[in-house]
């Protein structure tokens, strides 16, 4: 997404972690924002004023009362339309909380009409500390958004949840708050990648599917402002930025976390949901017994997330699209899909190929007014023009 002439406040306050503000500082400006850098005191023992104000091209304020003698911190409250703090230390979140204004940064905390971002970071004790949370749980409550901390190893030698989020991860969550798309204000659910079903707890049955369309999905819905929620099964990619991720690994796991995101405005079913499982998954490893015949697995019929969402009577998205993997008489059989499972489009492809688990895809748009053919596009593009469809079905 782009952030051309979004103006963002960042205030960097005192973690081991501020050095990471640089980075964020250039994220933001390639996506064409303008930043204006607030240092702490306490930030200000982690990264210099001078490479902050290198990275982000604007002179960094950190004092209140020079602030007040050339802008006053009313100024500098009401130039933004986001105000960031990363990293946001456990005393910053602890000062809003409770509207202290005791330097400039929290001055223009209290100040600000903007929506706050705070991208959390300190030692996980702290983090964990009923204070800390108290004062999260009340800033969260007041509107104040957080992304972040994320789990990992601290400088110290120890770890746990703390972590600054990383700065791609900051730029998503800035996206999604400054989301101008067409689709901003819409939520979709996207359903990505196979599902694993198990035979005992270490054996599964599962396919080939990687992940990629429907992970493209995803990442091109965001794109156009849409809140997305991707619902993946076990996939080796690297998650989309700006969109939540629920992990499944089973069939009837991804039907319970596409019931549990509802409501949507649009649901995608890109998965390769498994359509059988087995029946009856012991607890224990299945034994080789010497001599002894293998043993027999049942299967059992797995629900179908795409006709069991598509059938519902009430809370049905609006738009439900599925999709058919066929190796012959492709758009035949996507028509008949799409009556029988209920869906307004299906997106048929040819799985004859390489396909699964390539870069391409040739589809064809089965909706009830005909049918469109693409030519063989990355999956990628496949994605965007997919999002596209769906923006303009929602104008
Ligand atoms: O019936 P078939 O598996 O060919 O249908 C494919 C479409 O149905 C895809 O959109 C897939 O995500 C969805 N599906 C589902 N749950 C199943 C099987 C398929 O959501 N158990």
């Amino acid at each position: 997404m782009s952030l051309a002439g979004k103006k963002i406040l960042l205030v960097v306050s005192g973690s081991v972690a501020a050095y990471k503000a640089l980075e964020l500082t250039r994220l933001l400006r390639k996506a064409g924002a303008e930043v204006t850098p607030v240092l702490t005191a306490g930030g200000a023992r982690f990264v210099t004023k001078e490479a902050l104000a290198g990275i982000s091209g604007s002179r960094v304020h950190d004092d209140l009362w020079a602030a007040e003698a050339e802008i006053g911190h009313i100024r500098l409250a009401r130039w933004p339309d986001l105000v960031v703090v990363a990293p946001a230390s456990a005393n910053l979140l602890a000062k809003l909380a409770n509207g202290l204004a005791d330097d400039l940064a929290s001055t223009i905390l209290l100040a600000t009409r903007a929506p706050v971002l705070a991208a959390p970071a300190m030692n996980p004790a702290m983090w964990a500390h009923p204070a800390t949370q108290a004062n999260v749980e009340a800033l969260t409550a007041r509107g104040v958004s957080l992304v972040g901390p994320e789990d990992g190893p601290m400088a110290e030698p120890e770890s746990g949840t703390g972590r600054l989020a990383e700065p791609p991860h900051i730029l998503a969550a800035i996206e999604r708050m400054l989301a101008t798309g067409p689709l901003a204000g819409r939520h979709v659910i996207v359903t990505s990648g196979p599902t694993h079903e198990p035979i005992d707890p270490v054996r599964y049955i599962a396919n080939r599917s990687s992940g990629r369309q429907g992970h493209a999905i995803a990442a091109a819905l965001a794109a156009l402002g849409a809140r997305v929620t991707l619902v993946s099964g076990p996939v080796a990619i690297a998650d989309p930025p700006g969109v939540a991720v629920a992990r499944v690994e089973s069939a009837r796991d991804m039907l319970a976390a596409v019931e549990a995101a509802l409501p949507a405005d649009a649901a995608v079913f890109c998965a390769a949901v498994a359509d059988f499982r087995p029946d009856a998954a012991p607890a224990q490893k299945i034994k080789k017994t010497p001599g002894a015949p293998p043993p027999e697995i049942r299967l059992a019929h797995n629900p179908d997330i795409l006709a069991s969402i598509a059938g519902r009577t009430q809370g049905r998205p609006r738009l439900v699209v599925g999709f058919a993997a066929e190796t012959e008489k492709v758009v035949e059989h996507a028509r008949e899909k799409r009556t029988r499972k209920g869906c307004d489009w299906i997106v048929a492809n040819d799985v004859s190929g390489d396909v699964m688990g390539g870069a391409e895809n040739a589809v064809h748009l089965v909706t009830a007014g005909g049918v469109e053919d693409w030519p063989r596009l990355p999956k990628d593009e496949v994605a965007r023009r997919l999002a596209q469809r769906i923006a303009e079905s929602f104008a």
